[in-house]
C-alpha cells in the first residue's frame, strides 16, 4: 500500500470485531516495523505491555471510562515511556551504546562522555525527563499505528484512563509514564466509519 493510502486509511476506530484475532506473528511484525521510528540519540525509551487476556482487559476497561473497544479489540497495547532511558545502566541505553561502539561510531572509553551528554540533553530536570520519554514514545506509537494499517489492522489510541489506577493495577514501575493505550484488531463487520474529524489546514498551522 502506498504511504499516502496508509495516511488516509488509518482511523481511530471505535468498533472492533471481537471474533477476529491478531496472531502473535502479525503483532510481532507490526511492532518490529514500528521499531524503525526515530528517537533522541536512538535511545528508544519505550516498552510495551501486550494485553490479550479478557479478564485483564476488563480490568483495564473499568479504569478507562468503560471504553468498550478495550474488551472488544483482541489486543490492547499499553505503551510505556521510560523516564530512565537516558541514564547509564538503563538496559536499552547500554545496548544502544554497545551498538555505537560495534559500528565504530563511538569508542568504548567514551561511555562517561556519552552518559554526560544524554543527562545534559534529557535528564536535566523532571520536565525534561517527562518530555524526553513522551515525545519519543509518541513517535513510536505513530509508527506502530501506521505499521498496523500497512498490515491490514485497525487501531485506536486512548489516553482516557486513570493513569495512577492503571499503574497500580498492572504493577507498572515508577520510571514509566503511560502515554496511551492502543487497541489493535479488525473493524467489526457492517460498521461504517464517521467522516474524518476536522483537520487544521497549512494556513491554520503555520504561525506568522
Ligand atoms: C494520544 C491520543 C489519545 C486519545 N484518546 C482517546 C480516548 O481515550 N478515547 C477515544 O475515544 N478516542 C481517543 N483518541 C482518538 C482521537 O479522538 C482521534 O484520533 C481523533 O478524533 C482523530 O480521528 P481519527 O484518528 O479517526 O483520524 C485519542 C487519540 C490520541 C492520539
Amino acid at each position: 500500500m502506498d504511504f499516502k493510502d496508509i495516511l488516509e486509511k488509518r482511523r481511530a476506530i471505535n468498533y472492533f470485531d471481537p471474533d477476529r484475532d491478531v496472531d502473535e506473528t502479525l503483532l510481532r511484525a507490526v511492532v518490529e516495523s514500528a521499531a524503525k521510528a526515530p528517537s533522541s540519540y536512538n535511545l528508544q525509551p519505550w516498552k510495551l505491555k501486550v494485553l490479550r487476556d479478557p479478564a485483564r482487559k476488563a480490568e483495564l476497561r473499568a479504569l478507562a471510562f468503560d471504553q468498550p473497544k478495550i474488551t472488544e479489540a483482541p489486543v490492547v497495547l499499553m505503551l510505556l515511556a521510560d523516564r530512565d532511558g537516558w541514564k547509564g545502566g538503563n538496559a536499552t541505553l547500554e545496548s544502544v551504546f554497545r551498538d555505537f561502539v560495534k559500528s565504530g561510531k563511538m569508542q568504548a572509553d567514551q561511555k562517561e562522555w556519552f552518559e554526560g551528554v544524554t543527562q545534559g540533553l534529557y535528564g536535566r530536570d523532571a520536565e525534561a525527563v517527562q518530555a524526553f520519554a513522551n515525545k519519543n514514545a509518541g513517535l513510536f506509537a505513530m509508527s506502530l499505528m501506521y505499521a498496523a494499517s500497512h498490515h491490514g489492522l485497525e487501531t485506536h489510541p486512548m489516553d482516557g484512563f486513570d493513569h495512577d489506577g492503571v499503574r497500580r493495577a498492572f504493577g507498572i514501575p515508577d520510571n514509566y509514564w503511560i502515554p496511551m493505550l492502543i487497541a489493535v484488531g479488525h473493524l467489526k463487520p457492517g460498521v461504517t466509519l464517521h467522516p474524518r474529524n476536522w483537520r487544521q489546514s497549512y494556513d491554520d498551522m503555520v504561525l506568522g
